[in-house]
């Protein structure tokens, strides 16, 4: 079966797409600075998969590495490119180092991939692009609105290297995949989402609250113009966001789609507000989650959710876990963690 580089592949998306191009037979190779992941999860994988990912640990902002890797590895068929910093309000505090880390890597996989007979790239973006969409749910081709934050930047500088590299070497197809808020975890709890420090996402916020590890959520802001005030989500199990990424590559691998480069949003299609993540979680758990409503946090769109039409028609793929299963998955690793 065909090999394929995963990058970031020991990271929360990374890992759970990995054990997913396992059980599809791939042959997966992993490079990992392990900057936000850890070793362990390698042995999650192969405890689920019963097979051991090749790993190669190197910053892939080093250019020599990178080549050095490729002269090794000409026989990669397929590119699923995950590797970058993802914090939004950290990249405001430190933009240089988070083009840096998103952008340069991307150019010197492209300029492997462009060496190599055929190849199909997958990168990963983000809903991040739409900043506040005029019209929901949110579709590929609504408006790609000045980035929010640095981060979001270098997903739409991302999703342009990308465009561009495809159309000068056609040996390169590749598909972007837009995110939207991934949850939960493999349902084995081996792997999971392994927050440094204080979460910044809600989920993990609320699982760390509930096992004592944080005293209190703090919600920030109950005055959008959504149905209870909160901001509205699209929130879908990390399991479906890594079988989305298997589809993407069978579609590019198996020469199904005409152009050099598309675009995809990968969510549920179904809005939720915090205060039913909240409800949810508390349902799932039993437990009474504490809370307070705090002021909006700077950079936040009052809500985000797809419309999944052109990933369920041209791909092929639609999100089956129900978001009960995703928080469900989410509480079970984190007792599983309690403690990391
Ligand atoms: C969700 C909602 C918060 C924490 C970001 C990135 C996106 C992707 C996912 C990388 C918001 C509220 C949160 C808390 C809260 N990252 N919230 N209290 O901001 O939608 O998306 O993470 O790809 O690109 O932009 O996700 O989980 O941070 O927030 O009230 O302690 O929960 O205000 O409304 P977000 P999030």
């Amino acid at each position: 079966m065909a090999k394929i580089l995963v990058t970031g592949g020991l990271g929360f998306i990374g890992s759970h797409s990995v054990v997913e191009l396992q059980n599809e037979g791939f042959e997966v190779s992993i490079i990992d600075d392990l900057s936000n992941s850890s070793l362990s999860v390698l042995d999650g994988i192969s405890k689920i998969t019963g097979k051991v990912p090749n790993f190669h640990q190197f910053d892939l902002k080093d250019k020599s590495k990178v080549q050095t890797f490729f002269k090794a590895n000409q026989d990669i068929k397929g590119i699923v490119h995950f590797a970058a910093s993802k914090a939004v309000g950290d990249s405001v505090k430190q933009p240089l180092a988070y083009y840096e880390n998103n952008v340069n890597p991307l150019i010197y996989l492209l300029q492997e991939a462009a060496r190599l007979e055929q190849v199909s790239f997958i990168f990963s973006s983000s809903c991040t692009v739409y900043g506040q969409a005029d019209i929901l749910p949110i579709t590929e081709t609504a408006p790609i609105q000045t980035a929010s934050s640095p981060y979001g930047s270098t997903k739409q500088i991302g999703e342009t290297i990308t465009r561009d590299t495809c159309e000068r070497h056609t040996n390169v197809k590749a598909i972007a995949l837009r995110y939207f808020n991934p949850i939960g975890a493999h349902k084995s709890a081996y792997i999971g989402e392994l927050p440094i420090g204080t979460p910044q996402n809600l989920v993990p916020f609320i699982t760390q609250t509930a096992i004592g590890i944080q005293k209190e959520l703090a919600v920030f802001g109950n005055d959008y113009p959504t149905a209870d005030g909160t901001c509205v989500r699209d929130y879908i199990h990390v399991v479906d966001l890594a079988k989305a990424h298997v589809t993407a590559l069978q579609h590019l691998l198996n020469s199904k789609q005409s152009s050099h480069y598309d675009v995809f949003n990968i969510g549920t299609g179904q809005g939720r507000s915090v205060l039913e993540i909240i409800t949810t979680f508390e349902n799932v758990s039993n437990k009474t989650l504490p809370y307070t409503i705090v002021n909006r946090r700077s950079g936040d769109v009052a809500s985000a959710y797809a419309d999944t039409t052109k990933a369920n028609t041209k791909l092929g793929w639609t999100a089956t876990l129900p978001l009960h299963d995703a928080i469900q998955s989410a509480w079970k690793w984190q007792q599983k963690i309690v403690n990391k």
